[in-house]
């Protein structure tokens, strides 16, 4: 019986983590609890708030909303912008050509961006904004690099640069591997002595060794939160701001796969089903081992 049960439990799937390439910090996870409706309704609050006005969902429609995370009549009508109907999708406010006029892009419908991306990826997007004077708008950010996107949520969050460590350890990288490329060009020339092409394989090698180490510490000080100071404080702490943008993941993650709140209670009955025949089952057995046993 016992090695009947480990047997079930190893066989129930196990979430798979797709460890992808070219690696973007930071990397926190969003961890987006698909039961806990009231965070869904609160990103979904966010959202309208901060994202509408740019970006649309044209996959989802108000009243689905509506009816997916138990909101009243008048919860509903709160988020519906300008003179919609709760039959309508959730339309942008910003006319398409005005945006692509001021931004260069016109901004994603993001219906689906969280399965596209990833929740992960959207989660640390959001919280990956800092202060550079080189972008129009005066923000850059780690995660996606020259984005065309204000920090639109700088009032919550207040406005951070990179750290010092951050700035080092990307400073050891960009100078080391500039150094690489110059030390390749002495391999590649035809001229150059024995004697120094084995120097400069010498050098290669070790600017790999440091560029590779400065970027396991990147690494390090992005899983420790150290890769940002906060200059000018926003309305919440970091804690509660990571709080709201995994509200607002919560509610992209779930407009990008509306079945997952109910999927998850269907899986849920599903165990539950499959146990109670577990158990009928180990009877039934039982029993006719009884009479055969017997004889
Ligand atoms: C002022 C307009 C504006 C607002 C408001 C805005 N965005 Fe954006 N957003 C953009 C633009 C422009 C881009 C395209 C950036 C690019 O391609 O460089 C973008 C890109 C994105 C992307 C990346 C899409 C992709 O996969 O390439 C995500 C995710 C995103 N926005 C989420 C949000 C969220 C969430 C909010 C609300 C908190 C928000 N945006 C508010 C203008 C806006």
């Amino acid at each position: 019986m016992k090695k009947l049960i480990s047997a079930i439990l190893f066989l129930l799937p196990v979430a798979a983590f797709a460890a992808g390439g070219g690696t973007t910090y930071p990397n926190d996870k969003a961890n987006v609890n698909y039961g806990d409706k009231a965070s869904i309704q609160n990103g979904a609050k966010l959202f309208v708030n901060y994202c509408q006005g740019c970006h649309s969902m044209e996959y989802v429609r108000y009243s689905r909303i509506a009816q997916d995370l138990d909101l009243t009549e008048d919860q509903a009508s709160a988020l519906i912008l300008g003179d919609g109907k709760l039959g309508d999708t959730m339309d942008k406010a910003m006319d398409a050509g005005l945006a692509e006029k001021w931004f260069g892009v016109n901004p994603l419908d993001l219906s689906l961006v969280a399965r596209v991306r990833g929740n992960d990826w959207v989660y640390n997007y959001l919280r990956a904004f800092y202060l550079d004077d080189s972008r129009p708008y005066g923000v850059n950010n780690t995660v996606f690099p020259s984005v065309g996107m204000p920090h639109v949520l700088a009032d919550l969050q207040g406005l951070q640069v990179k750290s010092d460590e951050l700035v080092a350890a990307e400073e050891a990288i960009t100078s080391g591997k500039a150094r690489i490329e110059q030390l390749k060009a002495t391999l590649k020339d035809a001229d150059a002595s024995a004697e120094a092409v084995a120097k400069a394989e010498e050098g290669v090698a070790l600017l790999e060794e440091e560029v590779h180490d400065a970027e396991l510490e990147i690494a390090k000080i992005a899983r420790e939160g150290k890769m940002f100071t906060i200059v000018e404080e926003g309305d919440m702490t970091p804690q509660e701001y990571d709080h709201a943008v995994r509200d607002l993941v919560a509610f992209m993650a779930y407009t990008a796969n509306p079945v997952k709140l109910k999927s998850k209670a269907i899986g849920l009955w599903a165990l539950l089903f499959l146990l109670v025949l577990l158990v009928l089952a180990y009877f039934l057995k039982k029993e006719f081992w009884k009479d055969i046993k017997k004889k």
